[in-house]
């Protein structure tokens, strides 16, 4: 068994801790038995080197700018197949033959209808009320109308939940869009794909011509789910599977997970960095806001740069960029704004205080180019990104579930406070 040994230097005790060998990337302290062995705790404000499970659905590597679902890179994913195929293989660890394609297509294509009673709750919401706060309301609602899923034993029923979920987020998203322009809201076309039904839902006319839906928009749409689909244990998945650890109701848990979501320094950052780019509003400007960016007394961020574990260009940022080179054209993406992104990533890319904080773009940088060019509307953004991240939320809920070495997440702390006898 392979060790560690940890000294105090203080009482001159030492002690042998465990490192444990993951299948790729860096090996672990077991510091379960820390505190009993030693009195003493771990302190890692934020969790940057701390690993809070083991899972065999996502790998990251920080310093070589790698992800993986499955095993499978996400180069190979985003070129070779569709969301939906990419939400098979992260549900069951198998991508699907064609016959199992065909069923599972058409499974997500009948779920995708949400209860009747639930359109009232669209109604309770103000009007211009942001869609991230409603889809919260709406996924952690839809608990009430499956409790059934808070008891589950078969794989076949968190399957059952999980698909449930996975088909209903673009109707809960077109509807909760509609909603905010009091328009009538579009139900799911069984004769569309996954992809191409959020379309139809959030651009159609209860009656009468129809916006044309291209298939490269289709397409574009379809890669940006699959690179938001997983990503290890982020802030919005930490969120899930510590609500998933207190017995809680899989959907309040993935409410839990959009609420996390939501904050710019999280998925709300791609609605922020068209703010930031429409501020900046010319290229003339960004050094002015580089300099902001570098200036410690400066809380301004530079949003879509920086990432907690990549160190190195973040893989889907570099997808993303190449989309939007093949498809500014067909897809009129706004140049000027464009032209600001590109200005800002050369000048921060050659800038030391950037260089020597391994600050790169992220996955936020360019998706909102590109959902602007598909007429999504800003406040959407974020929307967009959970309805690709509840598969991967949802996935992290079970393997949690399975997970025998689980228990409810509590950590510990420093206590600064006074004792008052
Ligand atoms: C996502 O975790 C995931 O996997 C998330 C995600 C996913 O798919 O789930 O990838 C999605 O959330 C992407 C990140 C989107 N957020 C943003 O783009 C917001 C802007 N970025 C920052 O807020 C920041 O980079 C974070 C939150 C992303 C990461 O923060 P960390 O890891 O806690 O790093 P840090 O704040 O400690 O920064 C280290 C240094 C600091 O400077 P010093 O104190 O050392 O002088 O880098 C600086 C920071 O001030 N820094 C930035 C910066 N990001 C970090 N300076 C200017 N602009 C930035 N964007």
């Amino acid at each position: 068994m392979a060790t560690v040994t940890l000294t105090n230097n203080i009482t001159g005790k030492s002690y042998e801790l465990e490192l444990l060998a993951p299948s790729k990337g860096s090996a672990l302290i077991d510091v379960r038995t820390l505190y009993a062995k030693t009195g003493l705790f771990t302190y890692d404000p934020g969790f940057t080197s701390t690993a809070s499970c083991s899972s065999n659905i996502t790998y990251i590597d920080g310093e070589a700018g790698e992800l993986r679902y499955r095993g499978y890179s996400i180069e190979y994913l985003a070129k070779n197949h569709s969301y939906i195929e990419v939400c098979h293989l992260l549900l069951t660890g198998a991508l699907p033959s064609p016959s199992q394609f065909k069923e599972f297509d058409a499974e997500l294509r009948k779920r995708a209808f949400i209860p009747q009673s639930m359109v009232k709750l669209f109604h309770a919401f103000p009007d211009g009320s942001h869609p991230m706060s409603n889809m919260a309301s709406a996924v952690a609602a839809l608990a009430s109308f499956h409790y059934e899923h808070l008891e589950m034993q078969e794989s076949q029923d968190f399957q059952i939940m999980a698909r449930r979920l996975i088909a209903k987020m673009p109707t809960l998203a077109a509807f909760s869009y509609r909603h905010s322009l009091n328009i009538p809201l579009i139900y799911p076309d069984l004769d569309r794909s996954f992809t191409e039904n959020f379309l139809y839902m959030m651009r159609a006319y209860p009656t009468g011509p129809r916006e044309e839906i291209r298939p490269i928009e289709i397409a574009a749409l379809d890669t940006i789910f699959t690179l938001h689909a997983d990503h290890e244990q982020n802030a919005s998945t930490s969120t899930v599977r510590a609500v998933g650890s207190t017995g809680a109701h899989p959907y309040v848990a993935i409410s839990a997970g959009i609420s996390a979501l939501w904050g710019p320094a999280h998925g709300g950052a791609n609605e922020a960095v068209i703010a930031q780019l429409i501020d900046i509003g010319s290229i003339d400007n960004v050094d002015a806001y580089i300099a902001r960016a570098k200036d410690p007394k400066d809380d301004f961020k530079l949003m879509g740069f920086g990432h907690r574990v990549y160190k190195n260009f973040d893989p889907r940022a570099k997808l993303l960029k190449n989309l939007l080179d093949e498809l500014k054209e067909e897809l009129g993406v706004d140049n000027n704004l464009l032209k600001i992104a590109q200005k800002i990533e050369s000048v921060a890319l050659s800038d030391p205080y950037f260089i020597e904080r391994k600050l790169y773009p992220n996955i936020d940088f360019y998706s909102g180019l590109i959902l602007i060019a598909l007429k999504i509307p800003r406040p959407m953004f974020t929307v967009i990104f959970t309805i690709g991240r509840t598969v991967g939320w949802i996935t992290q809920w079970i393997e949690q579930k399975m997970d025998t070495e689980q228990k409810i997440a509590r950590p510990r702390q420093r206590y600064t406070g006074p004792i008052i006898d």
